[in-house]
């Protein structure tokens, strides 16, 4: 492990004014995505819509890293050049999803965990040999209140793996993100949110800690704290703000290399103005950026999907969002000139 290409990838996937894209679905979730638009998901269909994506000129002004997924890794533009030399020719640092996907938790009916650790230190040599310098593992908690869920035995296993993956990651000199999604689904109120992402948190750095993995060298994406998504009352945008912040204090430490947020269901425009409210209420220990898939994939992807020939449209409404994410991460987003 070398600690300072570590700190300095860390450091550059957070640059001051920019944040993550996540292009990182297996073929599943594109697959239910593409569908969803009435496209085909295929080799070749990935391909051209991820041309697109990786091929926006400008938007290295917005985007410091791009996630990746394995076939993506590997793979060319129509005209033959490798996505990864696409990105690193305008400074973006590509980076791979290496989990295995979320599984059922023996014994604990409603629950996953997420497997992927068997081969992986082999993994991760092909995938930097490849270009990659940042890995993802995604973990999901689900709240249910009549279930009880989730257990501790759920935030364990998965806070488990997380640290061994991040350690695996650091010792093939790649940065780990390290992902414990709560999903959005469900009628609790944010105030219970709150408990389960502290709790989470918490129990998510002891286990890197035990696991000596370096936390300057670590990067958290996580979810904000919101209310369920069916929940009678929503907390709005100042509140869903103000908790936020308040748990990522009380339980992620100082020396932390950044925090980052997945968008979880919610629209384009609420990440973003989320994201700026917590960057406009002032000094943090870490960098608060994005790492969003969904929110700002979404117009892109119905433009596409609507007529594949358009491509600047689409890459237009791209770049619209990538730009409003980055000022968003710098509080200077303004919801007027969003549309
Ligand atoms: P979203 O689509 O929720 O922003 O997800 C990003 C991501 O990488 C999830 O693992």
């Amino acid at each position: 492990m070398d600690l300072d290409i570590l700190k300095s990838t860390a450091m550059a996937m957070v640059a001051s004014g920019k944040g993550i894209l996540a292009i990182d679905e297996s073929h599943g979730t594109c697959t239910k995505r593409f569908e969803a638009l009435g496209v085909e998901c295929n080799e070749d269909s990935r391909r051209a819509y991820r041309s697109l994506l990786v091929g926006a000129q400008g938007i290295e002004d917005y985007v410091s890293a791009y996630i990746l997924f394995d076939e993506t890794l590997r793979q060319e533009t129509e005209e033959g050049i490798a996505f990864t030399k696409v990105l690193a020719d305008k400074g973006i640092i590509p980076g791979i999803k290496v989990d295995k996907g979320a599984k059922d938790l023996a014994l604990h009916t409603g629950e996953k965990v997420t497997e992927g650790l068997d081969g992986l230190r082999e993994r991760l040599l092909e995938y930097f040999e490849l270009g990659a310098r940042f890995a993802k593992w995604r973990a999901v908690i689900a709240i249910d209140r009549n279930e009880n869920l989730p257990s501790r035995a759920c935030i364990v296993a998965n806070a488990h793996a997380l640290a061994r993956y991040a350690a695996l990651c650091q010792e093939a000199n790649l940065v780990p993100i390290v992902e414990p999604e709560i999903l959005l689904d469900g009628d609790h109120s944010i105030e219970h949110c709150y408990e389960v992402s502290v709790e989470v948190w918490n129990v998510l750095f002891d286990q890197l800690r035990e696991q000596g993995v370096e936390l300057q060298a670590t990067i958290l994406k996580t979810s904000m704290i919101l209310s369920g998504k069916s929940a009678s009352q929503r907390a709005d945008a100042l509140q869903v703000s103000q908790m936020t912040l308040k748990g990522l204090k009380e339980a992620v430490p100082d020396e932390l290399a950044a925090v980052v947020f997945l968008s979880g269901g919610q629209s384009p425009k609420e990440s973003t103005l989320h994201l700026d409210l917590m960057n406009k209420a002032g000094a943090l220990p870490w960098p608060l950026s994005f790492s969003y898939g969904r929110s700002i994939q979404g117009p892109a992807l119905e433009a596409w999907a609507k007529n594949p020939q358009a491509i600047s449209e689409a890459q237009e409404k791209l770049l619209h969002r990538a730009k409003m994410n980055a000022l968003a991460t710098l509080g200077k987003y303004d919801p007027s000139i969003d549309d």
